[in-house]
């Protein structure tokens, strides 16, 4: 059997494979597997970065220098967006003066507040309301890319709040411009200023999702701004790829699941009973990580803070169990494939221990995700082309179409 030369080319990076002739990656009869080339995009190297790095061998999450766990549940959430948008931390006088920008950014149009009123009136899913209104932060202005990631960053947790407020019959919270963008959020959601402890475990959740290398709707958003489309259309497509239940829509049923499950004696059989019906186990599984995810570790002590003091911590231990046992019984079923604890998991969690309702927590993953989005748009309009992959055609060729002879011309 002869062996084959396959070339890939990306802009960033070129990978030879073994051979004796080389097959020109143009030729659509070659299947991808020939090709070289994942049908997927695993593993492939499709952009370069400076905003975050995943080692998903070593479990490892750099946010623009600094590990995450240095960094998310220590600094505010403003001092990250900085960092992401601006590549160094803030000094003090331009940290206070971001602050106010976005702060002043906050309230959202009449035809926002509106459109929500329309969207809770059929009681959209708070997911499908963002998408609808994040479109609707073009309208009626001409900004520039820089402008429109900080409308949009700061517009993110007053529309989710507004929504879930309009959903149960309630009346927007007015907006506040002297509370911190995390505190700022609760507010929004429940009317009330929250604790120091709440607000710090909310900060350390959107800093800790606030970006992650390439993931679905990174690339997503990346994708519609490198044809040179408005961030503001490239982040409405990026809630879109946000909300499926293979990326950022799987916390519900993990906590789901610990709910199902209720006490620790339970656990084995109602887990074991969902992989026998072949249900994947949501929290668990990443296409990069190899061991744990290390945003699970930070949320986990986050979450493990919050419950100890004032949560139910009865809650806390039956998850430890549950993912505990997902974990052993993962491992039984596809030993060949390492399936850890993701941030899902403890998310939904801390998103339920801060009294986040479930329908609440990917748009609250939304709400931390934009800053990264944002920070893509911009790298990508700065530095990256046009994002056009090729497809391996694998239909039939040849067909030939009979026109017959009674139909009309259209
Ligand atoms: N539970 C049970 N089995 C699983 C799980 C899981 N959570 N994850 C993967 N598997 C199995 C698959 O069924 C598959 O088995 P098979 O080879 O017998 O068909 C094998 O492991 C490989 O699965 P893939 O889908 O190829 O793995 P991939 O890298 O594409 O998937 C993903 C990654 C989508 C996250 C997957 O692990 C999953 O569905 N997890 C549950 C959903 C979830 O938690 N999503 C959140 C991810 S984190 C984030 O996006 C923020």
């Amino acid at each position: 059997m002869s062996s084959v030369t396959v070339i890939y080319r990306s802009p960033f990076e070129t990978a030879i494979c073994s051979s004796d002739a080389a097959i020109n990656i143009d030729n659509p009869r070659y299947p991808p597997q020939i090709r070289g080339m994942p049908e997927d995009l695993e593993g492939v190297v499709a952009t370069s970065t400076r905003l975050s790095h995943v080692d998903g061998e070593a479990g490892r999450l750099t946010i623009a220098g600094y590990a995450l766990e240095d960094l998310a549940p220590y600094a505010s959430f403003e001092e990250v967006a900085y960092l992401l948008l601006h590549g160094r931390l803030p000094e003090p006088a331009e940290r206070v003066r971001f602050t106010q920008d976005l702060a002043g950014r906050r309230a959202l149009s009449r035809l926002v507040l509106e459109v929500l009123h329309e969207a809770a009136a059929t009681q959209a899913r708070p997911i499908d309301a963002l998408r609808m209104a994040a479109a609707l932060l073009s309208l009626g202005r001409e900004e520039s890319p820089g402008d429109d990631a900080m409308t949009a960053i700061a517009s993110f947790p007053t529309i989710v709040g507004a929504y879930w407020r309009a959903l149960n019959g309630q009346e927007p919270v007015p907006v506040r411009s002297d509370l911190p963008h995390a505190a700022h959020y609760l507010h929004q959601v429940f009317g009330a200023e929250p604790s120091t402890e709440r607000a710090r475990a909310l900060a350390t959740y959107l800093n800790t999702v606030c970006d992650h290398g390439l993931n679905a709707s990174t690339f997503a958003a990346r994708v519609i701004v490198s044809t040179r489309s408005d961030l503001i259309s490239a982040i409405t497509g990026a809630v879109g790829a946000l909300k499926g239940p293979l990326h950022g829509g799987a916390p519900g049923p993990a906590l789901d699941m610990v709910f199902e499950i209720g006490t620790p004696e339970r656990a084995e059989s109602v887990i074991r009973a969902k992989l026998d019906r072949g249900e994947r186990l949501m929290g668990f599984g990443h296409r990069i990580y190899r061991v744990r995810d290390p945003r699970a570790d930070v949320l986990a002590r986050a979450a493990e803070r919050f419950y100890a003091s004032g949560g139910d911590q009865r809650l806390y231990d039956l998850a430890q169990q549950v993912e505990a046992t997902a974990l052993r019984l993962l491992r039984e079923r596809k030993p060949e494939r390492r399936l850890e604890t993701n941030v899902e998991f403890y998310t939904a969690l801390l998103l339920h221990g801060l009294g986040f309702p479930s329908e609440l927590f990917t748009p609250t993953f939304a709400v931390g995700r934009v800053l990264g989005w944002s920070a893509h748009c911009l790298e990508q309009l700065r530095d990256g082309r046009l994002i056009r992959p090729q497809s391996a055609y694998i239909g039939p060729t040849g067909l030939h179409y009979d026109r017959g002879p009674a139909r009309p011309a259209v």
